[in-house]
């Protein structure tokens, strides 16, 4: 786990899934105790919640990242004065509950024995696949990036992000924003 640096009002957290391709990595190392690194790949997971009980009185805020991200930090810091909590979205809303993001549909995974990953209305593919433990890599949760980018064979897709070429639509998608018809059948 991470070194238990006391936080402090000029502490920066930096959460990323594999610190080892993180961008930046060495200049935030040389920066010492005033940063911490969280590297999910080796089971170092941010709790938002705790951290920000951490924090001391009269504490200032900056957060950016995937959407979960910073739906964890808005929730951690609700209640607070509103100029206190600073943010920059890249983009991707955070879905609110209840909200539709598009009709469900079904994703069968072609590698993992056809199983079929139900999409809801209300939620991401990439969402989806995550609860079902699917190996997937992802970051901005925006459409951006690319990270996420997987090869489907068979159905319909609905494209919403802004990373792929027109000439790579036909084989390659991003769950993260993107949606289906029906039943799509995936690389996984
Ligand atoms: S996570 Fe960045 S495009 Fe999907």
């Amino acid at each position: 786990m991470p070194s238990p640096t006391a936080l402090t009002p000029r502490c920066t957290t930096v959460s990323g899934r594999s610190l080892a391709t993180a961008p930046y990595i060495d200049v935030l190392k040389s920066l010492g105790a005033r940063v911490r690194l969280y590297d999910e790949s080796a089971g170092e997971l941010l709790d938002v919640a705790a951290l920000t009980r951490e924090l001391p009185h009269g504490s200032t805020v900056y957060h950016c990242g995937p959407a979960g991200l910073m739906a964890a930090v808005e929730e951690a810091t609700a209640g607070w004065d509103t100029d206190k909590v600073r943010s920059e979205s890249f983009g991707g809303d955070v879905p609110v509950d209840g909200t539709t993001l598009g009709d469900p549909f079904e994703v069968e995974l072609a590698y993992s024995g056809g199983k079929v990953v139900q999409v809801g209305s209300d939620e991401t593919m990439l969402r989806a696949l995550l609860r079902e433990k699917a190996p997937v890599d992802y970051s901005c949760e925006a459409g951006e990036c690319g990270t996420c980018i997987l090869d489907y064979r068979n159905g319909s897709v609905e494209h919403r992000d802004t990373v792929l070429e027109d000439d790579e639509r036909g084989e390659m998608m991003t769950p993260c924003v993107s949606r289906a018809r029906g039943r799509i059948v995936i690389d996984l």
